[in-house]
């Protein structure tokens, strides 16, 4: 692996002053007051990806998204007007859970022309109005316009779909500033074969974005996943990242990607070779437009050996540009101070014939195996933070964005709490 030079300061921590360089408190991960701030600070007022606009393909698709962290459910449909709205799955009667299935908890997705509720068949349209009313004449001047769904921000950029539970949050696209902007044209819209994992995990919500913000495990925690002979290599090497850029409270990492195709086939496991693939992803890259040349914002170094840009949208989505032409999300979904779900999909462009779709599969068990030596140390870290035995733990270099997200999310619930005064 080639050396990658650092900034002009000397290092990408001081290029950024106000992270300052000293030990990190981890109490933001284990202290239950500190994530019941972070809800009302954060979760409430920050623009949360919920899915994508695929998701939601005609009039009446609609999907349900739990957001515990929140304090409620939401209902994602798409109208008669095309526009995709989001609603609290709130029944405006006495307040049974709208759209659901056989157990309340669980996400639904489905079509429908309109939602009944299941307790007093009070029915809303597509747009959220109240239309039908049971005996609605034994009820007092009861007028059905007052009584429609409870609306929540939405807004869809390129192609994903965003709630807000604050009414009065800045719009999307200047929340996401200029990181979104630089990734705006990416052919998104074009990779629609995805492969979706769902797990909760025993950790905090942070420490697994720590753990995706960070390649400096990656020889260590992942080694059995090359060759013996290439761990090695890859271990006496270290990991440093091609570029790191902050823009607060978002942040990007660029990292080398030199696996796909790698430069020596014996490198790899001969499954790979055979199906051309691997963690990377697929070898070969899909014959589309808007991948040559990539929106401004991907490999922003200009580097000739870029393998994936990973974005941290604050608070809890990541998206992942990989070089051979396919992309990745990852949510993290907190429902305790010390447990959260973790989602993530990848997407890639529709296979068209059965070795690329072997190559779309090979990649995503290897991601899986990935993502579980991760959340598996997670819950391990997890246990021994409670502890308190420690509290500040130093992060070098190439633990920038965690540096970063700790603080962000600090600096959150500090405000609002300054505000609340
Ligand atoms: S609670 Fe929904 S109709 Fe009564
Ligand atoms: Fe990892």
């Amino acid at each position: 692996m080639p050396h990658f030079s650092k900034p002009a300061a000397g290092s990408w921590t001081e290029h950024y002053p106000e992270l300052g360089t000293r030990p990190v408190d981890y109490t933001d991960s284990i202290d239950p007051a500190c994530y019941a701030a972070e809800q009302t600070a954060i979760f409430k007022k920050t623009w949360l990806n919920v899915g994508r606009v695929e998701q939601l393909p005609k009039t009446g698709s609609y999907f349900t998204k739990e957001l515990a962290v929140a304090d409620t459910s939401l209902v994602l449909v798409r109208g008669k007007d095309k526009r995709i709205r989001a609603f609290h799955n709130l029944c405006r009667h006495r307040g049974n859970k709208l759209v659901w299935n056989d157990y309340p908890g669980e996400e639904v997705k489905g079509t429908c022309r309109q939602f009944t509720c299941k307790y007093h068949a009070w029915r809303y349209d597509l747009e959220g109005n109240l239309t039908f009313v049971q005996q609605e004449k034994e009820f007092f001047d009861l007028d059905k316009a007052d009584f429609g769904l409870k609306s929540v921000r939405c807004e869809v950029w390129e192609g994903f779909i965003f709630v807000n539970l604050d009414p009065d949050a800045a719009p999307l696209s200047q929340y996401l500033g200029e990181l979104g902007k630089g990734l705006e044209g990416y052919p998104f819209h074009e990779m629609t074969e995805v492969f979706t994992y769902k797990a909760e995990v025993g950790s905090n919500w942070k420490l697994f974005i720590d753990a995706f913000a960070e390649f400096y495990h990656a020889p260590v925690l992942h080694q059995k996943q090359a060759t013996k002979e290439e761990a090695e290599k890859l271990l006496g090497y270290g990991f440093e990242a091609l570029h790191y850029d902050i823009r607060s409270p978002h942040s990007m990492i660029s990292s080398w990607g030199g696996m796909s195709p790698p430069k020596d086939p014996s490198m790899v496991k001969p499954i790979e070779r055979v199906l051309r693939s691997g963690l990377f992803g697929p070898w070969d890259r899909p014959d589309i437009e808007g991948l040559d040349p990539l929106p401004p914002g991907v490999n922003p170094a200009g580097h000739r050996a870029w393998g994936v840009d990973s974005f941290h949208f604050f608070p809890n989505f990541m998206l992942l540009i990989w070089a051979p032409g396919w992309y990745l999300t990852y949510h993290y979904w907190p429902t305790a101070v010390d447990r959260h779900i973790f989602e993530a999909n990848l997407y890639f462009v529709p296979a068209k014939t059965a070795r690329e779709r072997l190559a779309h599969e090979l990649a995503a068990v290897t991601f899986k195996e990935y993502a579980l030596q991760d959340a598996n140390t997670l819950e391990a870290t997890q246990t021994m933070l409670k502890s308190r035995a420690v509290t500040e733990f130093p992060l070098n270099d190439q633990e920038i964005l965690l540096r970063h997200l700790h603080k962000v999310a600090g600096d959150y619930v500090k405000e609002h709490a300054d505000a609340a005064g």
